[in-house]
């Protein structure tokens, strides 16, 4: 059983594999939280928590005449509320009919429920009652009868327990939520390091990590979208924690939309964390007899650093975040046009794309922006969802017919939420755009949002886009979102629920995106916002892929792709080959290092094939089988960093759960003339099974004369473990080395 009730104590003990968390009823009823580490047993852990009188940290009523040492400044709880004594970042901020914020939880029931609760309405875990257990604690404040229904659904093969929280004003009056975070959560002991994933647009996913100190650390984002400034992902560890070793916590918001995550160290130095939907643009009216769902946090611990956190956190995303056809499966090495042709494309010129890629080994041609309404560059079009035929020289479903008769199958861009004020959209309907009336919007990308909070908008989406879905065999959407939301105000809220715009624009969102996911099961959608924008795992539970950024040069994307591996798999992150020099940093890279970074993605092109040289062409073909021959154990196998890219050589293992097989990939940042060698050692192998390392030999600018690793080595799998191998030297800057290691019983 992976819940465990003292009923007599009122413990609640939820056991994963390495994994436990406990939380306890007081005599108060205040719902402490004991313990969340490595594994231990059922007994009781309050005994970790000493009460003393804290000057200044005042009591509870009931406690104040005879106990000052119970105070709940200080007393590390379940879901922490403001108003009521608790002066730290706390989760549940109300108003209240009187005016007053105040509110207290006590406990009143639990529940264990078989399987993982789902969320209506909004991304989660999808998880069987094999594989998960769900427990539900229900609390209440006496004074205002605000309820809140806490849930954890406890995963025990893979460490991750979820949180989310459902509040119903059970009073008789009306309140408003001014903040309702999914999760809060205490350390009473301990120092840690707060690792945090910021970035920019075309530069996403920047580890930092730092001590968490006195006062309040936080992320967020208030753009409407997670965002590319900071990923809504974080992980908490010990100051030593390290790839292999050390205590790591990690907190992954199922959300796609604006999130806080606040961090506090306290007086005493506890440690308090807070993760939720960003209050500074909500407000959540609840009228008598009314709920509001808070969206899901995955929660993980690991006691062996972040290498195994992140494989575990792999694993979930895969198996219990991503669903559909093509969540575990390979995904078809796709074409995109953007890069190769941007605006600038004729029906013919796409179709003579595709054949070339059809040649190649490519398995999906998809056609980016520019194909429908007037749509030449990015200052108009955006929601006129019509081909543009005249544009194409043919209708869509002809243009597809043309394409698919290739062999490949086809893709199309959409940006949805993207309306043009030059559209034929924005004329009929500008009370459809986001904008404050009275004030002149903010542009950006010379567009508006369409405001997808409401539903009329949300059916004229889902009208357009099965509409062209229905008239041509379409395999794959890509669902791009080009900017920040702000000016936010909705035509259909009044002006007490405007404070309800940005979390129902992301329910619209989802709305959408469950419509296309029942209606069309076999179709891939691939998430993107400006590339990385709203890489999240709220969006990989409708598209087991996002555009990982639009800087698609290999060098940058070391930095990226590095970032992104702490919380998410290979197989989400969209990746491609583009072209040399490099369109936004002008690097010009070996193409077999261009190949190799993307294939730690979902792997893909995205340039003129016709622009390329035989040999290129060639290189290609090998590239794919590699990737293809590879695939199972790049998309679905365990993932190893071994080198950060910071180091000036980056490595990174893919290894398939058998331990069968597995390829090291090192790639330089540049060429370092008579240096040391680097060596890694290679992880997740059987120790005594004997294996053979070869070298892949795809630099089309390397002389093999010079490298005695050209020849194949044998080792054990412990060796390679313990001993490890070494990685040949940089030839030229920006070089990629390709270790593919095999099982010699398998050849
Ligand atoms: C931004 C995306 O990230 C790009 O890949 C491309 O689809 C453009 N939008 C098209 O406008």
């Amino acid at each position: 059983m992976a819940i465990h009730i003292d009923e007599k104590n009122r413990i609640f003990t939820l056991h994963t594999l390495r994994t436990t968390y406990q939380m306890k009823v007081d005599n108060t009823g205040v719902l402490l939280h004991t313990y969340y580490g490595a594994r231990t047993d059922d007994g009781d852990l309050s005994q970790l928590i000493y009460h003393m009188d804290r000057g200044f940290s005042g009591n509870p009523y009931e406690k104040g005449k005879t106990d000052k040492g119970y105070s709940l400044d200080v007393l590390p709880q379940e879901y922490s509320c403001f108003g009521t004594g608790d002066y730290r970042v706390t989760a549940l901020r109300v108003r209240n009919t009187d005016g007053s914020r105040a509110a207290d939880l006590r406990y009143q029931r639990h529940e264990v429920r078989p399987g993982k609760y789902a969320l209506e309405g909004l991304p989660a875990v999808h998880a069987d009652q094999q594989e998960a257990e769900t427990l539900v604690v229900w609390l209440r404040d006496p004074y205002t009868g605000m309820e809140a229904e806490l849930l954890f659904g406890v995963l025990p093969a893979l460490d991750v327990i979820t949180r989310a929280v459902k509040i119903t004003n059970e009073g008789q009056t009306p309140v408003v939520l001014e903040k309702a975070a999914s999760l809060s959560i205490d350390w009473q002991y301990g120092d840690f390091d707060w690792v945090t994933f910021h970035g920019r647009h075309c530069g996403e996913r920047n580890l930092q990590r730092q001590p968490v100190g006195h006062g309040i650390q936080s992320i967020g984002s208030v753009r409407g979208t997670s965002s590319h400034h900071y990923n809504p992902f974080s992980i908490l560890c010990a100051p030593g924690a390290n790839e292999e070793q050390g205590d790591c916590y990690s907190f992954s918001f199922v959300y796609s939309g604006e999130f806080a995550m606040e961090v506090e160290k306290d007086q005493i130095g506890q440690t308090r964390l807070v993760c939720g939907i960003h209050p500074d643009d909500f407000g959540w009216n609840l009228a008598p007899g009314e709920s509001f769902q808070t969206p899901e946090v995955i929660l993980s611990y690991s006691g062996a650093g972040f290498g195994l956190l992140s494989r575990n956190l792999h694993r979930t995303i895969r198996d219990h975040i991503c669903r559909g056809k093509w969540a575990g499966q390979r995904r078809p090495v796709l074409l995109n046009s953007w890069e190769g042709t941007y605006f600038d494309f004729t029906g013919d010129k796409l179709v003579a794309m595709a054949q070339e890629a059809a040649q190649l080994g490519v398995e999906l041609f998809v056609l980016d922006d520019g194909w429908f309404g007037k749509r030449d560059d990015d200052h108009s079009g955006l929601g006129d969802w019509f081909p543009n035929e005249q544009k194409l020289g043919c209708s869509l479903p002809e243009l597809v017919r043309r394409i698919t008769d290739t062999g490949l199958l086809f893709g199309l861009w959409f940006e949805p939420e993207g309306i043009s004020e030059d559209s034929d959209l924005y004329r009929a309907h500008p009370d459809w755009a986001v904008q404050i009336e009275g004030r002149r919007p903010n542009l950006s990308r010379d567009q508006l949002i369409l405001d997808v909070s409401r539903t009329d908008v949300q059916d004229y989406l889902i009208e357009r886009m099965c509409t062209i879905l229905d008239s041509a065999p379409i395999s794959y959407i890509k669902w791009d979102m080009n900017r920040s939301i702000c000016d936010k105000f909705s035509h259909q809220l009044d002006a007490a629920h405007q404070g309800q715009f940005s979390h129902r624009y992301v329910l619209g969102l989802y709305r959408i995106l469950e419509t296309l996911c029942q209606r069309y099961p076999d179709l891939l959608i691939e998430g993107c916002s400006g590339g990385g924008g709203r890489f999240d795992t709220g969006m990989l539970y409708y598209c087991p892929q996002i555009w990982c950024s639009d800087n698609s040069d290999a060098i940058s994307r070391l930095d990226i792709q590095y970032g992104t591996s702490f919380g998410y798999p290979g197989c989400t992150m969209g990746a491609h080959v583009s072209a040399v020099p490099n369109h936004q940093t002008g690097r010009v890279t070996p193409l077999a290092t261009r190949a190799a970074v993307a294939m730690a993605g979902t792997f893909g092109y995205e340039l003129d094939l016709a622009a390329l040289s035989d040999a290129e062409k060639e290189a290609i073909r090998r590239q794919i089988d590699t990737f293809q021959a590879s695939s199972q154990l790049l998309q679905q196998g365990d993932y190893y960093r071994l080198r950060a890219p910071g180091t000036g050589c980056a490595v990174w293992e893919n290894v398939d759960a058998a331990g069968t097989e597995a390829l090291v990939t090192a790639v330089y940042s540049h060429v370092v003339c008579n240096g040391g060698l680097i060596r890694v050692k290679v992880h997740g192998l059987r120790p005594e099974g004997q294996y053979r390392v070869h070298l892949l030999k795809e630099d089309e600018t390397a002389d093999w004369s010079r490298f005695e690793f050209a020849q194949d080595r044998f080792l054990s799998g412990a060796a390679l473990e313990h001993a490890g191998v070494v990685i040949p030297p940089a030839w030229t800057d920006y070089q990629a080395w390709q270790l593919h290691i095999t099982l010699c019983e398998k050849d």
